[in-house]
């Protein structure tokens, strides 16, 4: 008998798409990045490739982020973790226009460039202008041995393992967990954060690998509501503070696999444009974070109903009447603040997965798209 092996269907390990199993990966992805750098007996953090001594960290005025398409978000994601931890100014820009702008970099700066494939030619072009003026250069990146790896005086990888589908997923939640592995290296160095909050950090960090797990257990339920929302040709995600990025990462995600219009928006902004175009058939996901926030949100959810529109929550925690009767509500487990980020990322990555594969969309290599843009 002849076995019928398919090298790619092996690769893919069961799943029916790249970006599925990627997205399932997650939860492994970011132990490998937590071990990367995390002894846990000790409670240390080591970065080895990093360069970024205590006596640099203090000297440091000012802290730029840059970077392309998801990695982009990840930044704004870095900016919250820097500034709310370390408590030192963060400034995020687009590579492409971070170049153009003749950013005021000098001796006290530091440019952190973030990169899933570290080949990415705005990003490069980014890097080469802050070494030319004199800043000290990192890079987060995923790929070993990559270009931005080689440029800068330093790196930190993720360690998602190979990212396939064109569509960032498990590159992008390690990045954010980088992040704040970082702000939290930092914090501890320059006394930002106390002993026993940098071990109440590590506890929460080591715990989210099993929240994931939850949240992905249940993947069914957005396959359901990709089935019912599958046909509508806008989409709005409303989100606030920290999930501000994650809002404008969940509709980037939709629009590049689904190929249907999404917005990210920061709920406070709503009444200043996007409530106009509020109707039935312009679906609002939010992002329902527990804290000091969620009254504010929960007022957009009735904002949004009063126009008829329909909710799909993405709620931290149990559901919640207050979010009305007909909102779609999916629960994700409470976690720290500063992780929320993570955990409500993979929602809207099923929602976008399910969607796109339910309207027959090539979802791991959307067209036009390319998985490293190395040109400018
Ligand atoms: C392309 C990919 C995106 C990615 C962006 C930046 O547009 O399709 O998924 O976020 O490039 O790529 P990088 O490798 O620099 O993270």
């Amino acid at each position: 008998t002849v076995i019928d092996w398919n090298p790619i269907a092996a690769e893919k390990a069961g799943y029916k798409h790249f970006m599925q199993k990627e997205i399932f990966e997650q939860p492994r992805a970011i132990v490998d990045t937590l071990r990367s750098v995390l002894d846990v007996n000790r409670e240390v953090l080591r970065f080895s490739d990093l360069n970024l001594d205590a006596s640099l960290v203090h000297k440091l005025r000012k802290v730029f982020l840059v970077a392309c398409g998801t990695s982009y978000h990840a930044c704004l994601v870095g900016k919250y973790l820097l500034e709310g931890l370390c408590r030192i100014p963060v400034e995020v820009d687009l590579a492409s226009e971070f170049r153009y702008r003749k950013p005021l970099l000098d001796d006290q700066s530091l440019l952190i460039v973030v990169s899933q494939s570290g080949e990415t030619a705005d990003t490069r072009a980014a890097l080469k202008e802050g070494l030319e003026r004199g800043a000290h250069c990192r890079a987060i990146v995923n790929v070993v041995g990559s270009s931005l790896a080689r440029m800068a005086h330093g790196v930190l990888y993720t360690h998602a393992g190979p990212e396939i589908g064109v569509a960032s997923t498990k590159a992008f939640t390690t990045q954010v967990v980088a992040f704040y592995l970082l702000a939290l290296h930092w914090a501890r160095t320059s006394g930002t954060i106390s002993d026993p909050e940098f071990s109440e950090h590590l506890r929460e960090l080591l715990a989210l690998p099993r929240k994931l797990e939850e949240v992905l257990d249940r993947a069914d339920v957005l396959r359901d509501w990709a089935r019912e929302f599958l046909k509508v040709e806008h989409f709005l995600y409303l989100g606030r503070g920290i999930l501000y990025p994650i809002a404008l990462e969940g509709a980037l995600k939709l629009k590049e696999i689904s190929y249907i219009h999404a917005e990210g928006y920061a709920a406070g902004e709503m009444k200043h444009g996007p409530i106009a175009l509020i109707d039935e058939n312009m679906p609002v996901v939010v992002l329902a974070q527990k804290g000091e926030l969620y009254e504010k949100m929960l007022s957009n959810v009735q904002e949004v109903r009063a126009r008829g529109g329909r909710v799909l929550a993405i709620v931290e925690g149990e559901q919640d009447p207050r979010l009305g009767e007909s909102t779609w509500q999916f629960p994700v487990p409470e976690t720290s603040p500063w992780l929320a980020p993570v955990v409500f990322s993979i929602p809207l990555q099923l929602l976008a997965y399910h969607v796109a594969d339910l309207r027959g969309t090539d979802v791991d290599q959307p067209r036009n798209l390319a998985k490293s843009v190395t040109v400018e």
